[in-house]
């Protein structure tokens, strides 16, 4: 693996996380997101596996804007396990999500498309970027990993934070 480009994605996750810290992105700290995983740590794992699968196979990508799409990509400020809105969570919050971060944050194009589709094939249209495809594969990981509660591995390294 490169040492380098995977020092430089924790590098950037650690800035990004700072940088959301005096935000409502805080307020995923309340809600759980799968198992015994709050929508925080959730975000976070995501962010840190979809860097190491980018170092592993030594992709071209847009680091940042990677980090930032991930660490957003749920940011539908809401308890999802609510029963009437738990049936087409699935389908609407990448479309919320999108909505609420657009609002708070100023996002590229590439960010705001990690987040309107990282739920594909749910939603109809596939990740128009590399880093929403990688995202795509990290968070279907990473909610597996958390609901069958396998432990919060991905989140470790960065859980000082
Ligand atoms: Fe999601
Ligand atoms: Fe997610």
């Amino acid at each position: 693996m490169n040492r380098a480009k995977l020092e430089e994605g924790i590098r950037i996750l650690h800035e990004e996380i700072r940088a959301l810290k005096t935000t409502r992105f805080v307020e995923n700290k309340d809600f759980v997101q799968h198992g015994n995983t709050s929508l925080y740590q959730h975000c976070i794992s995501v962010a840190y596996r979809s860097i190491i699968i980018a170092v592993k196979f030594n992709l071209n990508i847009d680091m940042r804007s990677m980090v930032r799409g991930s660490l957003l990509h749920d940011y539908y400020l809401y308890d999802w396990h609510n029963k009437e809105i738990r049936e087409l969570h699935g389908f609407h919050h990448p479309r919320i999500a999108c909505e609420n971060a657009t609002r708070d944050f100023q996002l590229n194009p590439v960010e705001q498309d990690i987040i309107r589709k990282h739920m594909f094939p749910l939603t109809p249209k596939p990740p128009m970027h590399k880093e929403g495809w990688i995202i795509c594969i990290a968070d279907k990981l990473c909610s597996t990993q958390e609901t069958l509660k396998m432990g919060t591995s991905f989140w470790k390294p960065v859980e000082f934070f």
